[in-house]
């Protein structure tokens, strides 16, 4: 039995991840944590990680870059691996989560969907092929709760870019305030919110006369939820380091 604490418990991922781990055999969440309790969930759902009684084998965190840094702790103090889903993190908090892996097995994947990642694949292997001729722009679109912008994804595409290529791209988010031509080593990130969009993200290689789109669009929260729990139970015994959805695909 893989026994679940879900951070974030209340909110729309957590209900997502309460969902989908019904749809797995020996899969449980054994109890939630939150800043308030959440009164339609069939499991105990505490405010403080201190009180939590329940025996936990893995810990799932979709909740708030506020919360982060008190789960990477109480995942290192009683040695429990953790899959960090929640995005926004800092550089600070980014630091913390490579801290905790060298004690503890920690997955972090900024988006937990098998399409996403094998975008950012395919989008590695464009920008090594059209580094010189294309200009490189990444456009992504939210549903209008969304705290974080850009989105973590959008951000983790573009750092793949930037491993993929040979020069060193700077990530430009706004030019409202500048009047100036397009540098060739910028790649433009930018962020639409409205309505209920759940997530795309499209990758644009535009070169001369021609225009490559790669593009993602996730149509329900439950993808990212069903490949929460794939971790999970991935992560449930691996030994302590950082892993990612490339280790999950991987295996
Ligand atoms: N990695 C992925 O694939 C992926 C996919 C979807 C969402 N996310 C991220 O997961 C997180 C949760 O997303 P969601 O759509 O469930 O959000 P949500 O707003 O519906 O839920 C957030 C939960 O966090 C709790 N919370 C704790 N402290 C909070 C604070 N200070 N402010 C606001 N809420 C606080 C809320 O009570 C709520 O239950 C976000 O960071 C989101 O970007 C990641």
């Amino acid at each position: 039995m893989t026994n679940i604490l879900l951070c974030g418990a209340g909110g729309k991922m957590g209900h997502a991840v309460a969902r989908s781990a019904m749809d797995f055999e020996g899969v449980s969440i054994a109890a939630g944590y939150d800043i308030r309790i959440p009164s339609d969930v069939d499991f105990p759902v505490y405010t403080s990680l201190s009180d939590i009684k329940e025996k936990i084998d893995v810990i799932i965190d979709f909740s708030h870059p506020s919360l982060t840094d008190g789960i990477l702790d109480y995942a290192a103090e009683n040695k429990i691996p953790a899959v960090i889903c929640t995005t926004g993190l800092s550089g600070e908090q980014v630091a913390h989560l490579n801290r905790t892996s060298e004690t503890t097995a920690v997955f972090y994947s900024a988006n937990m969907s098998l399409g996403v990642n094998l975008l950012i694949d395919l989008v590695q292997r464009a920008a090594k092929v059209l580094e010189d001729n294309f200009d490189i722009e990444i456009i992504e679109k939210h549903h209008n709760q969304k705290l974080d912008a850009p989105s973590g994804t959008a951000l983790a595409i573009a750092d793949a870019i930037s491993d993929a290529v040979s020069y060193e791209p700077e990530y430009t988010y706004d030019r409202h305030s500048v009047r100036k031509k397009r540098d060739k080593s910028e790649i433009g990130i930018l962020s639409m919110r409205g309505g209920t969009i759940v997530g795309e993200h499209s990758v644009y290689f535009a070169g001369c006369d021609e225009v490559i789109e790669i593009k993602h669009t996730a149509t329900s929260k439950e993808v990212f939820a069903v490949g929460a729990v794939k971790a999970a139970v991935f992560l449930k015994d691996a030994r302590p380091g950082l892993y990612s959805m490339k280790n999950l695909i991987e295996a």
